[in-house]
């Protein structure tokens, strides 16, 4: 398997093999820097040429786990950042995709990106000469959906055949995403939600194309008892994304209310059911923003209950640490 050079755009442009090889090497990344176990001699020289290499990590929208987990796994492979936040730079305001992907690829092995459109960053790998990752966009987030592939075989030991349930807005990043990781990967993908909701359908063919290869299935359904019924993996997002206005807070409340995750979803789950969010999560009203929908709306969390998000059954920490573990195998296996 060599994916060097190869940008990580979203997950539609890898195939099962290659999206398995990831995760392994993310696992096997994960257990050297945990235990200190030796890598294997094919895995070491991916390694070996990494020190003195520079990345750029361009950040339109805030983040706390993509930035954190890029310069981590950059630092433990030797590798230099730089950080162009929000604010920071001429990106898209003062300077053309194009000019800055050449500009950048001049000085850089590798760019990250996490801003609007999807067209910005196949843009901007189009135009720089070195591999460019995804750090999530409002179609996509192809890094997040590595770690969630990690943890569901982590817990589960296979990913072939587990059926993952998602609930709330299955027409962004991580309901796209989602659905095409589990195409890929021959899993059973349920977006249950308001039909206002569901995935493009466009997108939802072309997933199906894919399930038929791999035996994967996707199913759309509005019925929260049929949807979220036996399913190995329940999966939600928050109801209101980066870079949407403030205005579809009340809409988004009255229609995705019905498909939180509360302790009676779980329990129609299957009983070793896993809940797993990419985060941050409005499970309660710690935050400015929780707390200020909280006042407006009477409400004391979103798209998960408190209960749910502390329980057991909850592995979304797990989850956020292996987005270092599996960024660090991107940049190991692609630069
Ligand atoms: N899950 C995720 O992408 O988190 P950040 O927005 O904190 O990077
Ligand atoms: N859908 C969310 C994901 C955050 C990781 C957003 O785009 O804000």
């Amino acid at each position: 398997m060599n994916l060097k050079g190869r940008d990580l755009l979203k997950l539609l442009d890898f195939t099962p093999e290659e999206i398995e090889y990831l995760i392994k090497l993310a696992a096997e990344l994960k257990e050297n820097k945990k235990s200190g176990k030796p890598l294997s001699p094919r895995t070491q020289p991916l390694l070996d040429t990494l020190d003195r290499k520079h990345i750029a990590l361009i950040f339109e929208k805030t983040s706390t786990r993509t930035r954190c987990a890029f310069e981590v796994a950059a630092r433990d492979l030797g590798i230099a950042t730089t950080y162009l936040g929000p604010t920071d730079s001429q990106v898209g305001k003062k300077e053309s995709i194009a000019d800055t992907a050449r500009v950048l690829a001049g000085m850089y092995d590798g760019i990250e990106y996490r801003g609007f459109g999807q067209d910005i960053v196949e843009e901007l790998a189009e135009y720089a000469n070195v591999p460019v990752w995804n750090g999530l966009t409002n179609e996509y987030h192809p890094t997040q959906m590595l770690a969630d592939l990690l943890t569901i075989k982590e817990h589960f030991g296979r990913l072939k055949g587990i059926k993952l349930t998602y609930m709330g807005d299955a027409r962004y990043n991580m309901g796209n995403s989602l659905m095409v990781a589990c195409a890929k990967m021959g899993m059973h993908y349920t977006a249950c939600t308001a039909k206002a909701y569901f995935p493009d359908e466009k997108l939802v063919e072309e997933c199906e194309t894919i399930a038929q290869k791999t035996g994967a299935s996707i199913t759309l359904t509005e019925d929260v008892d049929a949807g979220t019924k036996d399913a190995d993996v329940i999966y939600t997002d928050v109801w209101v994304s980066m870079g949407e206005p403030d205005e579809v807070w009340e809409e988004r409340i009255k229609a995705l209310t019905p498909y939180k995750v509360d302790r009676k979803v779980m329990s129609n789950a299957k009983k070793r059911a896993i809940f797993m969010h990419c985060l941050p999560a409005f499970h309660d009203l710690k935050t400015t923003t929780g707390k200020e929908m909280g006042e407006k709306f009477d409400i004391t969390e979103m798209e998960v209950t408190d209960e749910v998000f502390e329980s057991a059954q909850s592995v979304v920490f797990e989850e956020a640490e292996n987005r270092m573990h599996t960024i660090k195998a991107v940049m190991a296996a692609t630069l």
